[in-house]
């Protein structure tokens, strides 16, 4: 039986249980349904820490502040990313007050790691480089000592609306029964889409459910062209790809090429390492680089989670290089939200991953992503306790609702440059239109199968799909983008697409009705993350485009799937301009 529920959460990493858990002593009836087990969330995967001003005379909010916005390239809005640094510390005391353990210095003071792209060290981890698994596990602890109802292998499918306002979910019960769960507040809290790739950190479940949902929605979603690839993954057929954290360039190991060169600084931003990790396998036409991580003292020590890995592989810290290629780990976008976690349809909240807080901007700084989803679930958590309802225009909302405007960090300065939203524009590549068929045009219009490309013999065979939807991203909006591979991989998921929709009777076998569910999630986003990629004709952040390599002012603002707000977009024709203001073209 599908309980009511004043606060529905969908997910259970991070953000989601750091909402429910700190609403488990209010009045409110809180319910977390997840697809799989509590515990099994992306950020159970998660090695690098949690990036906090917790110590050291050099450090200050302000140079976290500035970090941040650095990596965001242009993109950040400044007031989230001043509430995320200025917020972070507090949240982390209370994680580690909720029983969270963090390794210590021999002193017994917090021991903080160096990243790319953060000015000094900064980072909280756990078990070396166990990070995430120490921080689920503390909040799954607390919550099973709070929650109304806790649903686990449950599968939301789509949001319910009604009047204008979320109102639920309809989810596949695990025998997978259609069910409607009702609730007055929403919290989409799934995390990220790295089962978009082939090669990815994220695992299996990480399949864009929630900012899918929004998409058939018409929710404003933005920023999912920026898929940012981890640039030190173990080259290795184990999937998730097992990951070397940056902690480990944070402590000095080397990045190395096919000819044992270093090519780039170890301590840059993932974006460009990734970039010339991809530039330098193509020049040498290799499929992997190194990792030298000989010189590190106290290997096994520091990191014993990493030494099992690399070990498992077969290899030795002290004396070999370790194989590495990029692989998907995080995507910057998401649901617009406002600083609260609302987005811009009352009763529909996101956090973590599943949400564009304007946080991260066109590339996340390392080890953000953790403390975004303890800090803005907090805030959710506060807002709906305090009786929020429905969005205001602060945060990446404040670019997409009518309102006082956002501002937008361009490098190291806080200076802002006014509103930066524009709508996803009708695109095309090779004279072929990507339809924004999520949105209710009709598959049927999405770009052909060429004989190139030939479509599964079994239009619902899910797997097949899967994979060849990961190969099409992997090959045509990995690293580097062009537009003839932007349109391979249209026309792939197109397919896709068209098959989707031949099949749309939903099989009564459970474990079909998923895997044909987070197909069609995945393209729903693939769909997106190409036509945004499509649009964006220059390099920023995590996007790359082969034939515009770089930054460009015009494209200076964030991409708006869905619905704008305030009837201020026009239905179709170029980027446009949303609210007052104009930063865009
Ligand atoms: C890492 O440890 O390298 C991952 C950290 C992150 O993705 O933020």
């Amino acid at each position: 039986m599908a309980p009511d529920l004043d606060v529905l959460v969908v997910g259970s990493g991070v953000a989601g249980l750091s909402l429910a858990v700190r609403l488990a002593d209010s009045s409110l009836r809180v319910g977390v349904l997840t697809k799989a087990e509590l515990s099994q969330s992306t950020t159970r995967w998660a090695q690098g820490g949690v990036a906090a001003v917790l110590g050291g005379d050099e450090d200050s909010v302000d140079l976290h502040h500035a970090d941040t916005l650095a990596a965001g390239a242009g993109l950040c809005d400044v007031e989230a990313v001043r509430v995320l640094v200025a917020e972070g510390p507090d949240r982390v005391h209370e994680l580690v007050a909720l029983g969270a353990v963090f390794d210590i210095e021999a002193g017994g003071s917090l021991a903080l790691a160096r990243e790319g792209g953060h000015s000094t060290a900064r980072i909280v981890h756990a078990g070396g480089a166990a990070t995430g698994a120490e921080v689920e596990r503390a909040l799954v602890a607390a919550l099973h000592r709070g929650a109304a109802a806790v649903l686990e292998h449950w599968f939301a499918v789509d949001l319910v609306l009604d009047a204008g306002r979320c109102t639920g979910v309809v989810a596949r019960d695990p025998q997978g029964n259609v069910r409607q769960v009702a609730a007055r507040h929403v919290v989409v809290a799934t995390g990220g889409v790295g089962q978009l790739y082939a090669v990815t950190t994220n695992p299996a479940e990480a399949t864009g459910d929630g900012v899918a949902m929004a998409l058939r929605s018409r929710v404003p979603v933005a920023d999912v062209e920026f898929v940012q690839f981890h640039p030190t993954a173990l080259h290795h057929p184990a999937m998730p790809r097992p990951l070397l954290s940056e902690a480990l360039r944070g402590h000095g190991a080397l990045l190395r090429d096919a000819s044992g060169d270093r090519f780039v600084d170890e301590l840059a931003p993932r974006d460009v390492v990734s970039r010339a990790m991809a530039d330098r396998m193509a020049d040498q036409g290799v499929d992997h680089l190194w990792l030298d991580a000989t010189a590190l003292e106290g290997f096994d020590d520091r990191f014993p989670t990493l030494a099992a890995s690399v070990r498992a592989a077969g290899l030795d810290p002290a004396t070999d290089w370790f194989p590495i290629a990029p692989a998907a780990h995080h995507v910057s976008g998401g649901i617009c939200t406002d600083l609260d976690g609302a987005s811009a349809l009352p009763g529909l909240w996101a956090v973590g991953e599943a949400a564009c807080t304007g946080v991260h901007g066109a590339n996340r700084l390392a080890s953000n992503s953790l403390l975004e989803g303890m800090v803005f679930g907090a805030r959710a958590a506060e807002a709906i306790a305090a009786g929020r309802d429905g969005p205001v225009p602060t945060g990446a909302l404040a670019a997409v609702l009518p309102g006082e405007g956002s501002t937008a960090g361009e490098g190291s300065t806080a200076g802002g440059a006014g509103r930066i939203a524009g709508r996803v524009p009708a695109v095309g590549v090779d004279g072929v239109t990507l339809p924004d068929w999520a949105a209710g045009a009709d598959p049927a219009t999405a770009p052909p199968a060429r004989g190139s490309d030939p479509e599964p013999d079994e239009p619902a065979d899910w797997e097949k799909w899967r994979d060849r939807v990961q190969r099409a991203m992997t090959d045509g909006a990995g690293v580097v983008r062009s537009p003839a591979s932007l349109r391979r991989a249209a026309t792939t998921l197109g397919a896709a697409a068209r098959a989707l929709d031949a099949s749309a009777s939903a099989s009564d076998d459970p474990s079909v009705a998923r895997a044909a569910a987070e197909v069609r999630n995945l393209v729903t986003v693939g769909w997106a993350v190409l036509r945004a990629a499509v649009a964006r004709e220059e390099t920023r952040g995590a996007h790359t485009r082969r034939d515009h390599p770089g930054p460009e002012d015009r494209w200076r603002l964030r991409l708006v799937h869905g619905d704008l707000a305030g009837g201020s977009v026009p239905a179709s024709g170029g980027i446009s301009p949303a609210g007052k203001g104009k930063v865009g073209p």
